[in-house]
């Protein structure tokens, strides 16, 4: 029989409360929800980490439920269930999609013995706001290094096979526009012109789809006045008309009985209602499908039909993942032990995403040879810290900090004088700093790890402020004074705001939260075992005044012109030519989307474009001018002169990761379709316009020539 057979044949035999039932999920394990599992009036349970508890809810629903449909067991596997990858941002960094599909395979194959297969990852919200700290979570500012990184996360998650034992489902999230909160503010409102929604927020999300996702999760947020978990447009007009989706969607935690505080919906009854007809098919915690839904089909207000859709949907995916045939748990606990082969994938995972930013006369790698080496931070041996949001399942001892893999790095011969200040407290005793400064003047180089913490990151975790608190930075301005060689180490979940640590710092790498194996992992790159080769999936802004700040934004009537500012931040200017800039901030960004150095150097040689059928064919000539081997993320970069809506100054179409050896010259190629210049015209079609472009092949958003082409 097939899947839709199979459905139909269940279908036919369930009540209409049973068919609710599968629309409800719980994350309580109470002997009341156990007792409504019985009757079948619970389809999913959630984030419960306790084994037994799972298969014991799991067998009640196989063997004491009249139909014996199993549950859908979800969990919160955002970046690693055992193994903790770094996070999707730093991921996003690596720019290599291989490696986030590996990882997001390896998380699968650890969560699913413990009869979890359904994860709710990817989150490929656009993020152009650095202070929403669910910016750690997704893949940055641009559309088509969301979509990659989204689309290889639920390549790796569900495999080739579904119904592997080794497979979970993937859920895309949040359905849609959640990461354009005002202000920076989780689930404040989001206000995105229908166009933006298309070409912006969309894009990602048709990647996930067409990558075949099994589950989307709807938004707490509202768009342009419609709640994201109630909105017939994006989730029944968009997704199912449009795409033609068949998996379910599920709600966000109480996003459903939210939609009265939203003003949305008078009461539970009504937010049941909107919720369903809108098209979310399971409804996260709250009980208001629970409580009503029976009724609006008994009015006449919900058409059977509509529950009937939303039942075969979530029973989908249930026989998709096999778990009709085997939904019980195969471990008796969990967590088990990490295997060495993910380690080493953690490992590469996490130095693929370090980004350098800065490098003054080659300051890095560090010599293993040093007589003493200062390590200062409290981020520098902090477990909690280094894993970031969302890892409830971490196993704190299997960790490797920073401090013991820099100790293992250079072995006895170097004395590493730890000093655990820079903790991010409100206040730093004198003592720790007068250590910090005493072990870098009597080492001869000092490595800091300054930047957020695990709770200055993740849902509900925003930051009005970006700066590091003003007592680190007056103590990194001590160690800087004693001149003696400084890196600076960033452990954190987002860009943070450093304008005097990047100009006056020589060194300076992004970790953000690297995972189990970050420790090691910026050893390799400190003491030149590897070579960075990351690239920022996000813009560095000076100043949070500066946000939104990214790369792919419109040019206005009046672009900036750029002045060189004599004076510090903050200082007004006199006006410059009445162009869209600041008086007391410049317009530019601290560093560019798309930006990373290495330790060798790579020039781009001009960009040409020329025609190959109805597509263009754009080349560069790469060399790796420098003494050392490297691997560069090779961008294309196209704008679209005149449209009949204005189009952005640079969009990212495409990238591809070149090892260069020392010396060596390659040909980077990029084969540029009509289609990859489509966007959404005034009347509402989709599709590319005729006229002149600029293709760029850059080393970052900022950087290479522009060839130029002409569609006809
Ligand atoms: C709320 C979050 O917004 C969502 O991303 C998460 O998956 C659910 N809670 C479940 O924990």
């Amino acid at each position: 029989m097939t899947i839709e057979n199979r459905i139909q044949h269940l279908l036919s035999q369930m009540t209409l409360r049973e068919k609710i039932g599968q629309m409800v999920q719980t994350h309580s394990t109470s002997d009341a929800n156990k007792d409504l599992v019985r009757q079948g009036l619970i389809g999913s349970l959630f984030n419960e980490a306790d084994v037994e508890k799972v298969a014991e809810f799991q067998r009640v629903s196989i063997e004491e439920s009249r139909l014996g449909i199993p549950l859908l067991i979800g969990r919160d596997v955002i970046h690693g269930f055992r193994t903790i990858f770094p996070i999707p941002l730093g991921q996003a960094a690596s720019w290599n999609t291989d490696l986030v599909e590996k990882a997001a395979r390896a998380a699968a194959r650890e969560v699913a013995p413990t009869g979890v297969r359904w994860t709710f990852s990817p989150m490929v919200d656009i993020a152009r706001d650095p202070r929403w700290g669910r910016i750690a979570e997704g893949a940055g500012e641009d559309p088509v290094l969301a979509s990659a990184m989204g689309a290889a996360m639920v390549r790796g998650y569900q495999g080739e096979d579904l119904s592997h034992p080794d497979s979970i489902a993937a859920c895309a999230k949040h359905f849609v526009g959640y990461g354009a909160t005002e202000g920076g503010r989780d689930y404040n409102t989001a206000d995105i012109p229908e166009r933006t929604l298309r070409d912006v927020y969309l894009k990602p999300f048709k990647a996930c789809v067409d990558a075949g996702v099994s589950t989307l999760m709807a938004g707490f947020n509202e768009i342009d006045g419609v709640p994201a978990s109630g909105n017939a447009f994006t989730l029944r007009q968009i997704l199912r008309e449009e795409w033609k989706f068949d998996g379910f969607v599920v709600s966000d935690w109480t996003s459903i009985l939210e939609m009265i505080v939203h003003g949305f919906c008078a009461d539970a009854r009504e937010a049941a209602r909107e919720g369903t007809l809108a098209g979310v098919d399971m409804e996260m915690e709250s009980t208001c499908y629970l409580d009503h839904l029976e009724s609006l089909v008994a009015s006449g207000e919900i058409p059977q039909a509509r529950i009937d859709d939303a039942v075969r949907a979530i029973l989908r995916i249930k026989f998709r993942l096999g778990l009709f045939e085997n939904a019980m748990p195969a471990v008796p606990q969990a967590p088990f032990a990490a295997r060495e082969d993910d380690l080493a994938l953690a490992r590469r995972l996490a130095r693929e995403s370090c980004v350098l930013l800065k490098n003054d006369a080659d300051l890095l790698p560090l010599g293993k040879s040093m007589r003493s080496l200062a390590v200062i931070g409290a981020l520098a041996d902090s477990p909690a810290d280094q894993i970031g949001c969302w890892s409830f399942d971490r196993h704190l001892p299997d960790i490797r900090t920073p401090l013991a893999a820099i100790r293992d790095a250079v072995g006895e011969a170097t004395e590493v004088r730890y000093v655990r200040a820079l903790a991010d407290e409100p206040a730093q005793s004198r003592e720790a700093d007068d250590a910090a400064i005493e072990a870098t003047s009597s080492s001869d180089a000092a490595v800091l790890f300054l930047g957020e913490g695990e709770r200055l990151s993740g849902e509900s975790h925003c930051r009005a402020f970006l700066d590091l608190p003003a007592h680190h930075l007056d103590l990194v301005k001590k160690i800087h004074a004693l001149g003696k060689p400084v890196v600076v180490v960033l452990i954190t979940g987002r860009p943070l705001t450093i304008p005097w640590v990047a100009e006056n710092i020589p060194a300076l790498l992004v970790a953000w939260h690297p995972g189990t194996m970050g420790g090691p992992a910026i050893a390799d790159l400190l003491f030149g075992d590897h070579a960075p080769s990351g690239k920022l999936p996000v813009t560095f802004p000076r100043t949070v005044g500066q946000i939104p700040l990214y790369y792919n934004h419109k040019n206005t009537g009046r672009p900036p012109i750029e002045v060189e500012r004599k004076m510090p931040m903050g200082t007004p200017l006199d006006p410059v030519g009445f162009c869209s800039c600041y008086l007391d901030a410049e317009t530019t960004p601290q560093f560019p989307f798309g930006f990373g150095l290495s330790y060798s150097s790579i020039s781009y040689g001009p960009t040409e474009a020329t025609v190959e059928g109805d597509s263009f064919h754009i080349t560069a000539q790469i060399t790796n001018i420098g003494s050392r081997a490297i691997t560069e993320v090779v961008q294309l970069y196209v704008r679209d002169l005149a449209g009949s809506v204005t189009r952005p100054v640079k969009e990212l179409k495409a990238f591809q990761k070149i090892s260069l050896a020392a010396g060596e010259s390659r040909i980077a190629s990029f084969l540029l379709r009509p289609d990859d210049l489509a966007f959404h015209h005034r009347d509402g079609t989709y599709g590319p316009e005729p006229g002149e472009f600029q293709a760029w092949i850059a080393p970052d958003s900022q950087g290479g020539t522009a060839a130029r082409f002409t569609l006809s």
